[in-house]
């Protein structure tokens, strides 16, 4: 792939009814439900939040989020989700570019879920901690640099468990997981093998 992740991109990887080609709806990524399981749902942000599969999640669950993301179509198939699931108005769905954007407010919950935006990935993971409310939660899925190869991506677009843990491994942070793990999930393509990062810190 020799193409920037920029706006043109994402809004031509969510094609006019606002699904990704050959990924359909997908159901929430599972290690959101994973790591999640022991935190006391308040506010959340989805940072890339795609067509909505996580934030819907969450919201079911209790939190009340937002779901920002650079592509209008993603955006406006997530509201449509949100509707057939009887979920809208659970959350609010803000056109934002993560490099750029300054929300001007934090959050309990920080997610983000394979966003991989055309500034690389540790510099928009470095950025959307600080929105993390003291005591909150950030929690990273993104893809392994290991995957790059199998998956398609470019380097650019993966991370090291240890390069992402360590932005955070500073005063002001504990992170509570830091692991690799691999999965397979049925696309509109087929099996695919999905190598991943996964971590969790906790703003102290
Ligand atoms: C591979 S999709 C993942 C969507 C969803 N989080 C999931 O896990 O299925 C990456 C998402 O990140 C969004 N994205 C990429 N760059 C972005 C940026 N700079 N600001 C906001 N969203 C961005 C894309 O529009 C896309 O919806």
């Amino acid at each position: 792939m020799t193409h920037d992740f920029d706006r043109e991109y994402w809004e031509r990887h969510w094609n006019a009814d606002g699904v990704a080609v050959g990924a359909g709806r997908l159901p929430a990524n599972p290690y959101v439900a994973t790591e999640t399981a022991g935190l006391t749902a308040g506010w959340a942000l989805d940072a890339g939040c795609g067509n909505g599969g996580e934030a819907l999640w969450l919201a079911q669950q209790g939190w009340r989020v937002t779901g920002a993301d650079i592509s209008a179509s993603a955006l406006a198939t997530a509201g449509a989700r949100a509707r057939e699931s009887g979920l809208e108005g659970t959350v609010e769905w803000v056109e934002a570019d993560l490099t750029t954007w300054e929300p001007g407010r934090t959050w309990d919950l920080v997610v983000t879920s394979y966003a991989h935006p055309a500034t690389g990935q540790l510099d928009v993971y470095r950025r959307i901690g600080e929105w993390v409310a003291p005591g909150g939660t950030l929690l990273i899925i993104g893809h392994s640099h290991d995957d790059h190869a199998g998956h398609g991506h470019p380097e650019h677009a993966t991370a090291t468990v240890d390069g992402a843990a360590a932005l955070f491994g500073g005063s002001g942070w504990e992170v509570d997981a830091s692991y690799e793990t691999t999965r397979v999930v049925e696309t509109g393509r087929g099996r695919t093998e999905l190598n991943d990062v996964v971590v969790r810190a906790r703003r102290v």
